[in-house]
């Protein structure tokens, strides 16, 4: 089949490469041309595990090619996936000022049938927006149809969600749409994988629902790990207690310091404010925020009730991005940390193995503020080592090594990756445990 992918940004990105490597055509439109040129290279300019591979191996085969012309890419296929930015504005609420401008674009280069398809994150009832735009700029005689069919990747591990989908939501309205998601999904429902049809607004709803269920899941056992810490509970005794009823589940019970990224803290605020539109008080999903607002404070604190003067102490974070496997830093824990201590006068000495340059962008290199290459480089006379995100690298750390090089062994883990009986040559704290 032949697939236009409007943005090529994390979601559209790796949808273009996936559904090339699944045997499509994929034409992907992407407005900044210096990306275009980057990617028709083969480089990517995002960093997702596999996702460079799997984009060289199609370009080569011929089956991704990227453009700026919007023309031509509306009319290279009849499947159109709008994968552009939804930022949230200043009133919490999405900017869909993108998805807007893109069906206005479609509308005026549409020739003859064409589906499409909003995969981006969008409040329900958007899909009727794009159609009435669509109406509203395309000649009369238009034939199109607008689905909603929402991702559910997660970043760093994009390519693998997408090739091994849970399920795959599809909000559809015509038979002639559903027959194409059936033959583009055929790969999977064919191994057996769950395709849902729905109305497009439940396909919509089910997105905002999905990424707030999952946030308050982890409020919930970080509040958990707060009641823990006051009665001499371990927390990872009590999520895997919880965890085994399968009608709760293992997953997303990690207590730490708080859900960060690009979706969560904006798609919480979002479905607040969807449900305030319609006159409801979704106070589950603010108390929700709450939480993990108290969870990065309470870390701080910790950290001051531990080292109590934080000025001048050389203090070692282990970790930037919002979570491993990525370079992402947006929303992520260590910002509001490293501000902080920052301000109250710490040294101190960073690491990441992907995120650095990133952070530097709101975190500037100075006196008192130090990247380095390598971890255990930044542990050089720490009197304190801060672990922020939970990379591989550092649960498989030499032990020895670190508190050889420290001048005080003091560890705070913010995401627990340590057993505690491993930890006790340390002074080591944990949340929750
Ligand atoms: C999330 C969803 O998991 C995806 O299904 C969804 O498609 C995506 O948002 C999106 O809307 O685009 P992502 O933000 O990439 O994916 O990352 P997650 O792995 O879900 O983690 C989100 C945050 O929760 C991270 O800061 C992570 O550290 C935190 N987290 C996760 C915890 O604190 N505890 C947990 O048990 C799990």
């Amino acid at each position: 089949m032949n697939i236009t992918v409007i943005g090529a940004g994390y979601v559209g990105l790796i949808t273009a490469a996936c559904f090339a490597d699944l045997g499509n055509e994929v034409l992907c439109i992407e407005k900044r041309e210096s990306t275009v040129n980057k990617l028709q290279k083969g480089e990517s300019h995002i960093y997702e595990q596999g996702l460079t591979e799997i984009l060289q191996k199609n370009l080569e085969e011929g089956r991704i090619r990227f453009t700026t012309n919007m023309e031509e890419a509306v009319k290279f296929s009849e499947v159109i996936f709008i994968c552009v930015g939804t930022p949230q504005s200043d009133d919490g609420k999405a900017d869909l000022s993108q998805v807007e401008e893109a069906s206005r674009q479609i509308a005026e280069h549409l020739n003859g049938y064409k589906l499409i398809v909003e995969k981006s994150t969008v409040p329900v009832n958007t899909h009727q927006w794009v159609k009435k735009t669509i109406k509203r700029h395309a000649h009369e005689d238009a034939q199109f149809d607008v689905a909603s069919n929402p991702e559910f990747l997660r970043e760093g591990t994009g390519i693998y969600d997408f090739m091994n989908p849970d399920r795959i939501v599809v909000g559809a309205e015509s038979d002639r749409a559903q027959v194409i998601f059936e033959e583009l999904y055929a790969p999977f429902t064919k191994e057996g994988r769950p395709l849902l049809f729905t109305k497009p607004a439940a396909a919509e709803l089910i997105k905002h629902a999905s990424n707030s269920f999952l946030a308050m899941k982890i409020s919930y056992i970080n509040m958990i790990s707060s009641l823990c810490e006051k009665v001499g509970v371990d927390v990872n005794t009590v999520a895997q207690g919880i965890g085994l009823d399968h009608r709760i589940g293992e997953n997303f019970l990690n207590a730490g310091i708080g859900y960060g990224g690009s979706c969560f803290p904006k798609d919480v605020q979002a479905f607040i404010k969807i449900a305030e539109d319609h006159g409801l008080e979704f106070g589950l999903l603010k108390e929700t925020e709450k939480i993990n607002a108290f969870q990065k404070r309470s870390f701080l604190d910790k950290i001051e009730d531990i080292l109590w003067i934080n000025k001048d102490k050389n203090i070692t974070v282990w970790g930037l991005a919002f979570k491993p496997e990525t370079d992402d830093i947006r929303e992520a824990p260590a910002i509001e940390i490293t501000q902080e201590l920052e301000k109250n006068g710490a040294n101190l000495h960073l690491y990441d193995p992907e995120a650095s340059d990133n952070f530097k962008n709101i975190l500037a290199e100075s006196d008192n503020v130090k990247y380095f290459e390598d971890k255990y480089d930044a542990l050089k006379d720490a009197d304190a080592l801060l672990i922020i995100t939970e990379w591989q690298e550092f649960k498989l750390a030499d032990l020895k090594k670190v508190k050889e090089l420290m001048r005080l062994p003091i560890i705070i883990d913010g995401r627990n990756i340590f057993g505690v009986d491993e930890m006790k040559e340390f002074e080591y704290y944990s949340v929750g445990r």
